[in-house]
C-alpha cells in the first residue's frame, strides 16, 4: 500500500501553537526513512510528547496504517491549545489518538510504565534563559533553558520508564544540545542509539536520534 503522511493543508493551527517547521519535517522524514523497520516492529502503543499541531503523531499513524499496523496512539502537550489543534488535525486525516494536556507524561506514568513501543519527541530544544522554560503558550514550544537541555533531560528518564522492552524513541536534538552526551546518558540506562537523520538549515543543525534497549550494553 502507498504510504501517506499528514498534509499541511489539513493541519490545524492556532496563534499559540507551534506550526510544523524544519524540525517537525525532519522528524517525519526520519520516520519515513525507517518505515520498513517501523512496520516490522508492529508497535501496539505509540506516543508523542509535545504534539503541537499534531503533524508528527498524525503522520506516524498514517505511516503505520499504510503498513497495515493496527496500533493505538497517545499524545501529550503542556499547552492545552495544542491538544485541541492536534484533535482537529487527527480528525481531518481520519485517524485517532488519545490526547492529554499534561507536563510530559504526568499522571500517566503508572498506567503506561513499560507500555510504549514507539515514542516520538520534538522537544523545546533552543537554549534560552531558564525562566522561559514551561511558560504559558507558544514560548514553551522552543524554550529549552541552559544548553536547550532542561526539558530534554526531564523527558529521558520518563521515556526510559514508559518504553516497553522493545520500545524505540525518536528524538529531535540540536547540535547545541550535545547529542553525543545525550546518547552517553541513555547508554548508562542500557540504550543503544543511532543518528537516523542529520539536517542543517540556515538557522540550526538538527539530529534525529533513535534509541532502543540493547541487552549487550
Ligand atoms: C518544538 S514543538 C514541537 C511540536 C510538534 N511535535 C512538531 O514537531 O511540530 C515542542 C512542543 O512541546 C510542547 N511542550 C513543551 N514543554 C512540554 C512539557 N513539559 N510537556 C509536554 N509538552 C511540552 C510545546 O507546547 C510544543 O507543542
Amino acid at each position: 500500500m502507498p504510504f501517506r503522511i499528514a498534509q499541511i493543508r489539513l493541519v490545524s493551527s492556532h496563534p499559540e501553537v507551534y506550526e510544523p517547521c524544519d524540525d517537525s519535517f525532519a522528524l517525519v522524514d526520519a520516520l519515513l526513512a525507517d518505515r520498513i523497520n517501523l512496520v516490522k516492529h508492529q508497535p501496539a502503543l505509540c506516543m508523542e510528547v509535545g504534539c503541537g499541531s499534531g503533524y508528527v503523531i498524525t503522520s506516524l499513524a498514517l505511516i503505520l496504517e499504510s503498513g497495515s499496523v493496527g496500533a493505538q496512539y497517545l499524545a501529550t502537550d503542556i499547552n492545552p491549545h495544542a491538544v485541541r489543534v492536534t484533535q482537529e488535525t487527527l480528525e481531518a486525516h481520519g485517524v485517532h489518538a488519545e490526547l492529554i494536556s499534561t507536563n510530559i507524561a504526568s499522571g500517566l506514568e503508572q498506567r503506561l510504565t513499560g507500555m510504549i513501543d514507539v515514542m516520538v519527541v520534538n522537544p523545546p530544544y533552543v537554549p534560552t534563559p531558564e525562566d522561559e522554560v514551561g511558560c504559558e503558550g507558544i514560548v514553551s514550544a522552543w524554550a529549552g533553558g541552559e544548553n536547550g537541555r532542561s526539558v530534554i533531560d526531564k523527558i529521558l528518564p520518563i521515556a526510559d520508564n514508559l518504553l516497553s522492552e522493545k520500545g524505540w524513541l525518536y528524538m529531535v536534538t540540536l547540535a547545541a544540545n550535545s547529542p553525543l552526551q545525550i546518547c552517553l546518558k541513555m547508554r548508562e540506562k542500557g540504550y543503544a542509539s543511532r543518528i537516523v537523520l542529520q539536517r542543517s538549515t540556515e538557522e540550526e543543525s538538527l539530529h534525529i536520534i533513535k534509541f532502543w534497549r540493547d541487552a549487550d550494553i
